[in-house]
């Protein structure tokens, strides 16, 4: 019995799980650009509670945005470093960070860092702001929804190849 699956059917309505097996991809398209020397590459964009989870690429140093969290944020870093102007402590290569609702901050990422790569689970949106508050962009599950579509049709991959991350 204890190696037995489970023999009821999964409630009516439940959704599909998502696997993938490699999150830094082969396939170079997968990563979708977000700005010169940025991409993301989604894993799961649900657009019922309004949340994403993508890993974040940079490779370049310096700031690179100011934002506002309505939402909470979970990152583990995959690769490299990064930090806050706001806060002294540094995200390093294996760190865990909860970035709480009401956050603003900085983030850079320091010279001697060719490249880091995050995995980020973001609630509801990232606000782009100046040093005042003043907002000056923003993304949500939708607007990265709309990215990948873009960029997957433009790299050959189709619009589709998104769907998979969708819930
Ligand atoms: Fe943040």
């Amino acid at each position: 019995m204890s190696r037995m699956p489970y023999q009821l059917p999964f409630p009516q309505g439940v959704a599909n799980e998502i696997v993938v097996d490699a999150v830094v991809p082969e396939d170079e398209r997968v990563w979708v650009p977000q700005m010169e020397n940025v991409w993301f590459r989604p894993l799961c964009l649900n657009t019922v509670q309004g949340y994403w989870v993508n890993l974040l690429r940079v490779r370049k140093s310096g700031v690179l945005s100011r934002h506002r969290h309505p939402a909470p944020v979970h990152g583990v870093v995959l690769r490299g470093a990064w930090h806050y102007l706001e806060h002294d402590w540094k995200a390093k290569e294996g760190s865990y960070v909860f970035e709480p609702p009401g956050e603003t901050h900085t983030l850079v990422v320091p010279e001697n860092v060719p490249e880091m790569i995050t995995l980020f689970h973001i609630t509801g949106a990232m606000i782009y702001v100046d040093p005042f508050g003043h907002q000056t962009g923003y993304e949500d599950v939708f607007t990265k929804i709309d990215m990948c579509r873009a960029h997957y049709t433009a790299s050959g991959l189709g619009a589709e190849y998104v769907d998979q991350f969708i819930r």
